[in-house]
């Protein structure tokens, strides 16, 4: 008698306990809702090259400043194992909460960002994509660099349309990153298509001094060539200058096109020394910052969130209003 009270005793309780509604989510800690001014970023810069990153180091600056949240900045001086290390850096600093990649080569990055993971960091790449790793970094905000290759083809193809020979002399971003690499194989992709050879190319590491060496080298060599490419602004400004003192006129004589279309492309095209400039934007602050308070807002972001490009002219009529415009 006593044993089944007690059992009836027990099951009433656990039918009641079963039907109490369930503890009030005021319990748990209402997820945090960032805003900028909560936010540290760190971003690893490549190092300094040119107009181009200036541009773009001057945008993570100042939009920091303007929302107001905690940027720390690494330099990385174009040197890999340095920016591996200030991704390490950032991954042990308890401080940071989002690490921005813009990576100078497209491997090495595999340890690093599984750290990155299991310390709980946002990862969000930014201007140079790397290869793979996908579920390591919430987007990667940047350009097409394929395409902007495909562009530079296209308008070379125009350019030559006339030429009996079409040899081209590709001047070429640093070994290993997606931007050399990727425009490479774009231009090679829609050069051909006109019967364009590219027939020179060599890495003059983005800048002007290079750009001048590689070209005043080749023009020892011949002078057969009706078009140079140059991977950036810098390296074909170089080329500029080596073809004057080889007494052939750039633009003319030989045809230019360069990536970047920053200030010193359209003063070159106002001189009349460069033909065509596919703009490559270096202002991805906004778009970066954006995304990094999404991703830690739990907010699931594209895979690829693309920079808005065109393409700039020499014979463009408007082209001083048009250089007078520019923010870069
Ligand atoms: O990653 C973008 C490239 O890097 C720019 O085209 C070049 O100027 C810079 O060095």
């Amino acid at each position: 008698m006593f044993k089944k009270i007690a059992f009836l005793i027990v099951f009433a309780s656990l039918v009641l306990a079963a039907c109490q509604p369930a503890a009030p989510a005021a319990t748990q800690a209402p997820a945090k809702v960032w805003t900028y001014k909560d936010m540290t970023v760190g971003v690893l810069q490549t190092g300094s090259e040119g107009g181009w990153r200036a541009a773009n180091t001057k945008s993570f600056k100042e939009t920091a400043t303007q929302l107001g949240l905690t940027l720390k900045f690494y330099d990385s001086q174009n040197d890999l194992a340095k920016q591996v290390a200030g991704f390490q850096q950032f991954v042990q600093d308890p401080e940071v909460d989002v690490i921005v990649l813009q990576a100078l080569e497209v491997t090495g990055w595999e340890q690093v960002m599984k750290d990155a993971k299991a310390a709980g960091k946002i990862v969000v790449v930014s201007d140079r994509r790397i290869d793979g790793l996908e579920g390591y970094f919430v987007t990667y905000i940047g350009a097409d660099f394929v395409e902007e290759g495909r562009k530079a083809g296209n308008e070379m193809c125009k350019l030559l349309e006339d030429s009996a020979t079409k040899n081209v002399w590709e001047l070429v971003g640093n070994v290993g990153s997606s931007a050399a690499i990727d425009r490479g194989i774009g231009f090679r992709e829609t050069a051909a298509k006109c019967g364009i050879e590219v027939t020179k190319s060599q890495t003059a590491n983005w800048s002007v001094v290079e750009g001048k060496q590689v070209t005043e080298a080749w023009l020892k060599e011949t002078k057969d060539v009706q078009g140079i490419f140059g991977q950036n602004d810098e390296m074909a400004f170089g080329a500029i200058e080596a073809l004057k003192e080889a007494g052939l006129v750039p633009a003319q004589d030989v045809k230019l096109i360069s990536v970047d279309a920053t200030g010193g492309a359209f003063q070159a095209m106002l001189d009349g020394t460069l033909n065509v400039t596919v703009e490559c934007n270096p202002l991805l602050a906004p778009q970066v910052y954006e995304a990094a308070l999404a991703a830690l807002n739990g907010e699931t972001l594209p895979a690829w969130i693309p920079s808005q490009e065109s393409v700039f002219y020499m014979d463009d009529p408007n082209l001083k209003d048009v250089a007078a415009g520019r923010s870069y």
